[in-house]
């Protein structure tokens, strides 16, 4: 396939008031697309939107939405046609996770979590997948994580969510290869974000080192951009993720609980 044309797009972000998202917006600001920011924070949307058109001259639409609510895509698609927007590329990157054991995770916060990083992923990519594919040179990036290939203990909801993100998305790479669609898993390892505050604990990284948005993201765009892309990209921490393709099961769920406590006690 051809390089992408970023300056003929539109082009939705999930979750770009803050770390990985924010540099989805950036980046693909300075190749030319416009671009349609969505999270719940208006004011940082707002700040990030006006920067962003003031440095690029690209138009940015803000959209202050709970993607955690029901039918979160199809709505999103419906207000944005209504107001003449159509969407030709879509980063599904909006998530969070918590760090805690299972039992004493808060029951609404997991299901807070599923519906953000499962729920509403599943609606978007539905609700944008025919405007995407028609549109000839649109793309899909989901935002899974490393922790996505094997058993997360102590972050087991959080984990398992990111499996079924890398999953499906790579089942959508085959189902649509061959249409113009691109789509890819974007797997990063720790990363630099807000995302810890969020989860309430710093060592929810496992005590490994913090890759840069820039690194992780830049990553993601050049792999969408390869004449033959792969289904899903590991931005980094990749020897976690290899290891659990070669390592029997029992020994990775053991290893990635033992990482887990010694990350929560150092
Ligand atoms: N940081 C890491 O180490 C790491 C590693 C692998 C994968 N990831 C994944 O990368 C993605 C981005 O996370 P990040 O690291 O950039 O963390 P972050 O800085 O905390 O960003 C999370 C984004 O999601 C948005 N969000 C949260 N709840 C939302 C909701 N209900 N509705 C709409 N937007 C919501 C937040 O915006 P508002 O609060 O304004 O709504 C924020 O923009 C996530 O899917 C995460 O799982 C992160």
């Amino acid at each position: 396939m051809r390089r992408i044309d970023y300056r003929h797009q539109t082009v939705i972000v999930t979750g770009a008031s803050s770390g990985l998202g924010a540099e989805f917006a950036r980046q693909l600001a300075a190749r030319r697309s416009n671009l349609v920011l969505v999270a719940r924070r208006a004011d940082r949307l707002q700040n990030l939107a006006d920067d962003l058109t003031r440095t690029h001259g690209v138009t940015v639409t803000v959209v202050a939405r709970d993607l955690g609510l029901p039918d979160a895509g199809r709505t999103l698609r419906a207000e944005l046609e209504s107001r003449g927007i159509h969407a030709t590329g879509l980063v599904n990157n909006a998530g969070f996770g918590s760090h805690d054991p299972f039992r004493d995770e808060n029951p609404e916060r997991l299901q807070s979590m599923i519906a953000l990083n499962v729920a509403a992923l599943v609606d978007l990519s539905h609700a944008y997948i025919d405007p995407l594919t028609s549109a000839g040179n649109g793309f899909l990036i989901n935002v899974a994580s490393i922790l996505g290939y094997q058993p997360t203990p102590y972050l087991s909801v959080y984990g398992a969510t990111k499996a079924f993100v890398l999953s499906f998305t790579e089942s959508l790479w085959e189902e649509t290869r061959g249409t113009g669609l691109r789509v890819l898993a974007v797997c990063p390892g720790a990363v630099e974000t807000e995302f810890y505050d969020a989860a309430g604990s710093q060592s929810a990284d496992y005590g490994s080192k913090r890759a840069t948005v820039d690194h992780v993201v830049k990553t993601a765009l050049d792999t969408l951009d390869r004449r033959s892309a792969p289904p899903s990209v590991i931005t980094n921490g990749r020897p976690l993720a290899l290891a659990s393709k070669v390592l029997p099961r029992r020994l990775v769920v053991s290893a990635m609980g033992w990482m887990a406590r010694r990350a929560m006690h150092a």
